[in-house]
């Protein structure tokens, strides 16, 4: 059975101080659940000291970008091996804010889930289609290319390790969240592609994530469809008491 994962997109939010504070108070208020993989994605500049503080707890570090390169001349960058050397069990790629805002592209995304499997890292691989896609009926066409591309050359093995983050970019921030009816719709679609471009049982094993305005108030039903395996959270991971009532989802 799939580990229901429900994972904190900090984004660029929160100081080194400020991030241990948050992590702090979500270890005291998760500490009892076992079921559920707990995962934070602080950012870059927070992650040594959120791993520290985390040591020993239930909760696992994320980074929320890598470059696909191990070292040299890539100024600014930083490879899975020092987010690994960091403390992090797993790299969130594909986001949508970085697709729109940094202009990565699915080859780009392709590149960083090799490097990922190279390292020995876990990847939460973002994929999401736009309301005019939505609207226009290309939703599979675009959910199917990110798919198709974005994990082109990955084995079963290495599929092993990424974890599929299904988020609508018109939910994410917006307050807007997809129906559970069209969070189940996507995910379903979403675990036959697996099978036909893998087979039946990485489409079995693989957790499918739904992000976009997760909230306490409706998490329990987004979690209660038979294709949702956990959560992708952004604005409500902030606040210690609300991500922990969405990991206490019921
Ligand atoms: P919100 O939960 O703030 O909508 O963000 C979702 C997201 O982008 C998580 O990666």
């Amino acid at each position: 059975m799939r580990t229901p994962m429900i994972a904190g997109n900090w984004k660029l939010h929160k100081t080194c101080n400020e991030a241990v504070e948050l992590v702090e108070a979500l270890k005291a208020a998760v500490a009892d659940i076992n079921d559920v993989e707990i995962v934070v994605a602080p950012v870059f500049t927070a992650l040594t000291s959120v791993a520290a503080s985390i040591e020993g707890s239930s909760i696992t570090l994320a980074a929320q970008n890598c470059y696909p390169q191990e070292s040299g001349a890539f100024t600014g960058e930083v490879s899975p091996s020092l987010l690994k050397d960091a403390g992090c069990r797993y790299v969130i790629i594909g986001h949508s804010e970085r697709r729109q805002l940094c202009g990565e592209n699915d080859e780009f995304i392709n590149q960083k889930a090799h490097a990922l499997a190279a390292a020995g890292l876990g990847t939460i691989f973002c994929i999401g289609e736009t309301l005019e896609e939505r609207e226009s009926d290309q939703m599979y066409d675009v959910l199917r290319r990110q798919v198709r591309l974005g994990l082109k050359g990955l084995d079963t093995t290495a599929m092993a390790s990424v974890v599929v983050a299904y988020e609508p970019v018109w939910a994410i921030g917006t307050g807007k969240t997809a129906t559970d009816e069209q969070a189940q719709e996507v995910h379903a679609f979403l675990r036959a592609l697996l099978k036909e471009l893998y087979d039946e049982k990485v489409a079995a094993a693989t957790r499918i994530l739904y992000g976009g305005s997760v909230k306490p108030d409706n998490v329990d039903s987004l979690m209660a469809q038979p294709d949702v395996d956990g959560a992708l959270v952004g604005g409500a991971s902030l606040k210690a008491e609300d991500f922990a009532r969405i990991i206490n989802f019921e």
